[in-house]
């Protein structure tokens, strides 16, 4: 198979759809790979890494996208949709669900769509996501202690407080993947964490996990509200997989909290769980409303670029090797969780949130897999 390496072109985004180490295997195994140059150039990838691991280094996206995959990090931009063509394999994050625009343009190319976010394991769980979320979980403990200092804007708080004075009030809303890292980074700076999720199994983990030190609270408006109004810091790490996340704090909670307060919504890229959230990016990363510092970033782990790309294609790498041997029909025959992945096939929707949130009809990806066959 062709597969193609374009150089992501999202504001401040570094990462890479494909290693070098990546690169080697697929050669490896037959497979031809086509980088655009200085696609991990900021990462400490250089072209000439990649040439040594077999690819053909271009000097455009038009040239990367004549490839049968397209392999690649973000959702494709504006400028990449007009250089795709019908029938053509895309792999990488898209979030679909609350992204009218960019659904159109992958339905109107009829290309075929499988989306990290929506791959599934034998557990159900969500292996392509995960690193992505366990690192902006992460990154937005980092974040939330720098906005909440004074020269940031913030109220002039230090996280683990010191001796005699105390800890900010960290509430992470939604206790999974990047919820938990979250808890885990803000509890390991002092923080008093509070960590609220409606799963009460998952509630559950969380107080065998970490004990007395996390505070867990079952999710309810009302428990929701209670908790950030008194909060210094607020992390919204919800998700119902695949559609549009629930607007779960209020612009009257927001305008009840304390001046100087950070609020940072991880759950932006899919729509964002506070109700005052808007994308922002790494080059303006936050607004006010209400003298509380909104943090919005919808690709976090880019600021990462380098720990994100390689836990990322840790993840992706297996998955990749499948589609490029077997060919897409059979890598998802064979494979359930890959196949919830698909998204959109050739000018129709495919998964069912996506068709629900966005008003598409859906086909069943067995229809798309058979009617692939026959064409
Ligand atoms: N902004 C970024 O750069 C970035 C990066 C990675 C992931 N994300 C996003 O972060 C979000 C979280 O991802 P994840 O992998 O941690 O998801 P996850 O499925 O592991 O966890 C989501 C949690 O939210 C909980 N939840 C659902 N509804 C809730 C409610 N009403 N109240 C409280 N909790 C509720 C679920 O029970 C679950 O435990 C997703 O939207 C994901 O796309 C964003």
């Amino acid at each position: 198979m062709i597969i193609g390496v374009p150089k992501e072109i999202k504001v401040h985004e570094y990462r890479v759809g494909a290693t070098p180490e990546m690169v080697r295997m697929l050669v490896g195994h037959r497979h031809h790979v086509i980088v655009e140059t200085k696609a991990g150039a900021s990462i400490g990838f250089s072209d000439e890494d990649y040439e040594k691991a077999g690819a053909r280094i271009v000097n455009s996206a038009v040239e990367v996208y004549k490839s049968e995959m397209i392999l690649k990090v973000k959702e494709p931009q504006e400028s990449e949709f007009s250089l795709m063509h019908e029938g053509q394999l895309l792999f990488c994050f898209f979030h679909l669900a609350p992204d009218p625009i960019q659904t159109k343009h992958l339905i109107d190319k009829k290309v075929i769509a499988i989306a990290y976010e929506t791959v599934t394991d034998k557990n159900g769980r969500l292996p392509l996501l995960r690193p992505m979320s366990e690192i902006a979980g992460r990154i937005s403990i980092q974040v939330g202690a720098t906005y909440l200092q004074l020269n940031h804007g913030g109220k002039g708080i230090l996280l683990g407080g010191v001796p005699g004075v105390p800890p900010a009030r960290v509430v992470v809303i939604g206790g999974g993947l990047a919820g938990t890292e979250a808890a885990r980074m803000a509890m390991g700076l002092g923080a008093n964490v509070i960590i609220l999720d409606r799963d009460l199994d998952r509630l559950r983990e969380l107080d065998l996990l970490f004990g007395p030190q996390l505070s867990t609270v079952y999710s309810t408006s009302s428990s929701i509200e209670e908790a950030v109004v008194h909060a210094d810091l607020v992390i919204g790490s919800v998700l119902l997989p695949g559609k549009t996340a629930p607007k779960l704090v209020t612009k009257e909670m927001i305008k009840k909290m304390s001046p100087g307060s950070v609020v940072i919504d991880i759950a932006i890229d899919q729509g964002g769980c506070f109700e005052t959230s808007r994308p922002t990016t790494h080059t303006n990363p936050i607004y006010v409303v209400d003298e509380v510092i909104h943090y919005c970033v919808t690709n976090m782990p880019g600021a990462c670029a380098r720990t994100s790309t390689l836990a990322l294609t840790h993840a992706t790498m297996n998955y990749v090797l499948a589609l490029a041997n077997k060919g897409f029909v059979k890598a998802l025959r064979e494979d359930r969780g890959l196949k919830e992945g698909l998204n959109l096939f050739k000018g129709h929707v495919t998964n069912e949130s996506v068709a629900h949130d966005l008003g598409y009809p859906c086909m069943s990806t067995d229809f798309a897999l058979a009617h692939f066959e026959e064409t």
